[in-house]
C-alpha cells in the first residue's frame, strides 16, 4: 500500500498516513465495536485528522422515513447535523441511485472536478437532457455542502450511506490511493451498518418470540390449573357418591403425606404437590364406573371386579392430558400393583412402582379396612395395621408400611385421625 505523506492545516508537512495499517485498525475495531454508530464516528474523526480536511460527514438511510440524515459530521467546516435530512429526490442521493450507462462509472464516487469534466464533455448528455439536469443540480448540491467527493456505500445494491468530504487543507486533490481507501471502509461500514441492523431485528424478534411463548405458557399453565381442578372436583364426586367413604381422599392424603415425611422423602419443589395430586386422585377414574358396580352392597364377582379393575385405565385417560402431571397419571397408572409383583394392570414390582404410588396403596388399604361400607361394618385401627403388617412384604413395600405405622402412632391412634 502507498504511504502519502500529508500536511497539516498550515500546509507544512506531516507524519505520512499508512492506509494499509489504517484499514487493519479500523477492521479490527469493525469486529470489536457491537455498535456500528461508534464506528462510523471513528471513520469521520480518522479522516478529518489524519488527512487534514474541511470537513467529513456521514449519511445514513433511514428506512421507515426513506430519507438520509447525517449522522455525524467533523472537521472545521463541520455540517449542521440537525438540519441535514435529503430526501430521495435529492441531487446526491439521486445520483447514486440513477441507472443511467454513459456515467455508470461515476455511481462509484463522484468528485466536484469528475461533475465539472461531464458537464464540459456534450457527448455524455447528448439527447438525455435528465442527465444534464442531473448533473447541474448535483454540482449545486455538493457546492451548497462544500463537498469535494462523495462516496457510496452499498449493501446488496441497496444506497445504505454517503461519505461526504470537504477538501482539504492543504488545497490539494485527492490521490486515487486515498479514494480507494474511502470506498474500502465506507463498503466495510455499510455491511457493518446492516449487519448490525439484523442483529437488532433479530434481538427483536426473539423477545417477540419469548413474550408470546411466556404467553402460551402462561395460558398453558391456567388451562392444567382449570383442569387440575375439575379432576378434583371429579374424584370428590366419585367418593361422594358413597356416603360412608366421603372426606376419604382428603383422610387418604394428610396419612400419605405424614408417611413420606416420616420416611425422609425429599418433598421439595411441586414433589410434594405431585404426591398430593396422586393421594387425592389416584381413584378419578371411578367416575367411569357404573353405580350398580360401584354402589354394590355386596362383594363384587369375577367379572365385576373385572370392570371395577379398569378404574385405573380410565383414571390415566383421564389425567393424560396433564402434561404437566405426568408423574401423576405414573402414581395412578400404579396404585395397585404389588410389591410382589401380583399386582395389576402391569405386574410391577419392588421400585419398578414409584414410591409414590406404594405409599397410596398402603393409605389406602388401611382406610378402605376402617371405613363402614353398606356391606360391612369398618373395622378397627388395630386390624387395620395388623393387616398391613401382614401383607408388608407381599402387597405392600415394608418401609412404607413401617413409616407409616410410625407417623400413625405419632400423630394418634383414634378412628377420627383416620
Ligand atoms: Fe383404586
Amino acid at each position: 500500500m502507498k504511504v502519502i505523506p500529508r500536511r497539516n492545516r498550515f500546509g507544512r508537512k506531516a507524519q505520512p498516513v499508512d492506509y494499509h495499517e489504517a484499514l487493519r485498525e479500523i477492521a479490527k475495531s469493525m469486529v470489536r465495536l457491537k455498535r456500528p454508530e461508534r464506528l462510523l464516528k471513528m471513520i469521520t474523526r480518522f479522516i478529518t485528522r489524519e488527512l487534514g480536511l474541511t470537513h467529513a460527514a456521514i449519511l445514513v438511510l433511514e428506512p421507515e422515513k426513506s430519507r438520509y440524515t447525517i449522522f455525524d459530521s467533523k472537521g472545521v467546516k463541520k455540517l449542521p447535523r440537525s438540519l441535514i435530512r435529503l430526501d430521495l429526490d435529492h441531487p446526491i442521493i439521486r445520483w447514486f441511485r440513477m441507472t443511467d450507462k454513459e456515467t455508470e462509472a461515476d455511481r462509484a464516487y463522484i468528485s466536484k472536478n469528475r461533475i465539472q469534466a461531464l458537464l464540459r464533455n456534450p457527448q455524455i448528455y447528448k439527447n438525455r437532457p435528465e442527465v444534464h439536469e442531473s448533473l447541474v443540480r448535483l454540482q449545486r448540491a455538493m457546492g451548497d455542502y462544500r463537498v469535494d467527493i462523495a462516496i457510496p456505500g452499498h449493501f446488496k445494491e441497496a444506497l445504505v450511506g454517503i461519505l461526504l468530504l470537504g477538501e482539504k487543507l492543504s488545497r490539494r486533490l485527492f490521490t486515487q490511493t486515498e479514494i480507494s481507501f474511502f470506498q474500502t471502509l465506507v463498503h466495510d461500514a455499510a455491511i457493518a451498518v446492516k449487519t448490525s441492523e439484523y442483529h437488532e431485528r433479530l434481538i427483536e424478534r426473539n423477545l417477540e418470540l419469548e413474550e408470546r411463548l411466556k404467553e402460551i405458557e402462561r395460558l398453558r399453565k391456567k388451562e392444567q390449573e382449570t383442569y387440575y381442578e375439575i379432576m378434583k372436583s371429579l374424584a370428590q364426586e366419585v367418593h361422594a357418591k358413597d356416603p360412608y367413604t366421603f372426606g376419604h381422599i382428603h383422610q387418604v392424603e394428610r396419612l400419605g403425606v405424614m408417611t413420606a415425611e416420616e420416611m425422609g422423602l425429599d418433598l421439595s419443589g411441586r414433589k410434594k404437590a405431585v404426591l398430593s395430586a396422586g393421594l387425592l386422585l389416584h381413584d378419578v377414574g371411578k367416575i367411569g364406573i357404573p353405580d350398580n358396580i360401584l354402589k354394590k352392597p355386596s362383594a363384587l364377582d369375577t367379572e365385576e371386579w373385572k370392570v371395577m379393575r379398569t378404574h385405573v385405565e380410565k383414571g390415566v385417560k383421564i389425567l393424560e392430558p396433564l402434561t404437566d402431571f405426568k408423574e401423576v397419571t405414573e402414581i395412578v397408572r400404579c396404585h395397585h400393583e404389588c410389591y410382589d409383583g401380583s399386582g395389576y394392570p402391569r405386574g410391577l414390582r419392588g421400585d419398578q412402582i414409584p414410591i409414590e404410588a406404594r405409599i397410596v396403596s398402603v393409605v389406602d388399604a388401611f382406610h378402605a379396612i376402617v371405613s363402614t361400607r353398606c356391606y360391612r361394618e369398618g373395622r378397627s385401627i388395630e386390624t387395620a395395621l395388623q393387616e398391613l403388617q401382614r401383607n408388608a412384604g407381599t402387597q405392600f413395600d415394608p418401609q412404607v408400611v413401617g413409616a407409616f405405622l410410625r407417623a400413625f402412632k405419632k400423630n394418634g391412634r383414634s378412628r377420627k385421625a383416620a
